[in-house]
């Protein structure tokens, strides 16, 4: 048997092994590799596959078999799930700043954070809801190179089940599973094709409300909380994360959008989004940490355990401040869209910036440095853009 056994004085090498371990050097040159021999015997053709990459489209498809299928929505009544959300996230073009996140996973460190720690560390844009037919199946395009996972909502916008990692389909990628989720090396279920998703063919994504967007705080939520809760809530403690019961006479705690500045993540945050996540300074200088399991909101946390967590574990379900405000907090009325945002926020994971240079407390060589490596993101994308237009005048 002949194996390759790299060695630090040579590129690599060719031995003959016997089965005791003995070997024999076959060759080995410091300026010729060998690292990828060819046997030169005749042998079967190996199966071409075909192309699954069509550079000219700017989009890809997905298809769901049956979403009910698999360990993600164990227990789950057939017709709870009424969309499939479909959400992208943004990775971060250098690290400015940073907090931290502990749980069940271990602790980690979230550079140019987003979000308090314990919450998420990407922005959030929802691309929009596609359509989830009566049998559990599903087939929508999103657009291609684009980072995506997917929740399960029920009727009421909640997330049932979440999707943790994320998947990207290449320009014309068609690419299926089975439902949420089962192993990847299992096969489709047997005996209810065609499903309604084949018959209907591709859908694209229903906007939430308005047109794909980061979430921010600033813009979904804190528009909410200035039309039906600061008239109320308006003491700005000297520690808003810690709501105290004043005497109803008094006004209670801030949900304010008034800033508080983090000199560790170097952020704005703003007292509202404190008192709701129940967010405590770590250091002096900052470096909130939200509580993740609070007593008004309850969002999967960044350093949650990470296998399968059983559905409706966390999220908007989970939060009592939904049923609170369900059952009329002080006569307040929320509208189905401004639940719905609330739901999301908190689905999503508490994102605080819709985008990385939101309320940034950046000095200037920080947002320089940010900047350029923005700017070099770009370049290569024009590069690859022209990459892709030469392969495709060939
Ligand atoms: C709402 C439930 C749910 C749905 C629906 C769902 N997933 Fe997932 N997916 C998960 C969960 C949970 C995991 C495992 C934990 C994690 O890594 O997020 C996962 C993991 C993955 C992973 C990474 C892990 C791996 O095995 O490679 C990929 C890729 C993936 N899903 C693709 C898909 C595709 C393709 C579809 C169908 C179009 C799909 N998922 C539908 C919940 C879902
Ligand atoms: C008419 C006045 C009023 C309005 C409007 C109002 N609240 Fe309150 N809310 C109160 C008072 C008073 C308390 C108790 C004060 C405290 O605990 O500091 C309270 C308590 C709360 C609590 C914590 C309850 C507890 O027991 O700890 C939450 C959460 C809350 N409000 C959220 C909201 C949100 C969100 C809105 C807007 C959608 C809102 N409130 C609108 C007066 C109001």
């Amino acid at each position: 048997m002949a194996v390759i056994y790299t060695r630090w004085d040579y590129s690599d090498a060719i031995y003959w092994i016997d089965i005791d371990g003995r070997r024999e050097l076959l060759i080995a040159d410091p300026e010729i590799a060998c690292s990828q021999p060819i046997p030169l015997s005749s042998r079967p053709r190996p199966p071409i596959l075909p192309r699954t990459v069509d550079y000219r489209e700017e989009t890809g498809i997905y298809y769901m078999q049956d979403i009910y299928a698999g360990p993600g929505l164990a227990g789950i009544p057939r017709g709870t799930i009424k969309k499939l959300r479909v959400v992208t996230i943004d990775f971060r073009a250098a690290g400015i700043g940073s907090n931290e996140s502990y749980g069940p996973a271990g602790d980690s460190l979230s550079s140019t954070p987003v979000s308090i720690g314990n919450g998420c560390w990407d922005p959030k844009t929802i691309l929009g809801d596609a359509v989830l037919h009566d049998d559990g199946s599903a087939c929508f395009e999103v657009p291609s190179k684009t980072p995506v996972y997917f929740q399960a909502l029920d009727a009421s916008g909640y997330a049932v089940q979440t999707m943790r990692s994320w998947s990207t389909l290449q320009p014309g990628e068609a690419v299926s599973c089975v439902g949420c989720h089962e192993s990847k090396n299992t096969a489709p279920l047997a005996g209810n094709v065609p499903t309604l998703a084949m018959a209907h063919g591709p859908q694209t994504l229903a906007p939430f409300h308005g047109s794909p967007r980061g979430f921010s705080f600033a813009q979904e939520i804190q528009p909410i909380l200035d039309t039906h809760c600061i008239r109320c809530h308006s003491n700005s403690t000297p520690d808003p994360s810690a709501p105290v019961r004043q005497d109803s006479d008094k006004a209670a705690f801030s949900l304010l959008g008034r800033t508080v500045p983090d000199f560790q993540a170097k952020r704005r945050w703003s007292e509202a989004y404190l008192a709701l996540t129940e967010s405590t300074p770590k250091l002096d200088g900052g470096a909130y940490q939200g509580n993740p399991n609070g007593r008004w909101i309850r969002w999967i946390s960044a350093q949650s355990e990470p296998n399968m967590l059983p559905p409706y574990h966390a999220g908007a379900s989970r939060s009592p401040l939904m049923q609170f405000l369900d059952a009329g907090h002080e006569g307040v009325a929320l509208n189905l869209e401004e639940k719905e945002k609330i739901a999301a926020w908190i689905d999503l994971l508490v994102p605080f910036c819709g985008n990385y240079t939101e309320g940034h407390l950046w000095n200037e060589d920080e947002f320089r440095l940010y900047e350029h490596f923005v700017k070099k993101r770009r370049r290569m994308q024009i590069i690859e853009q022209q990459n892709i237009r030469e392969l495709i005048a060939q």
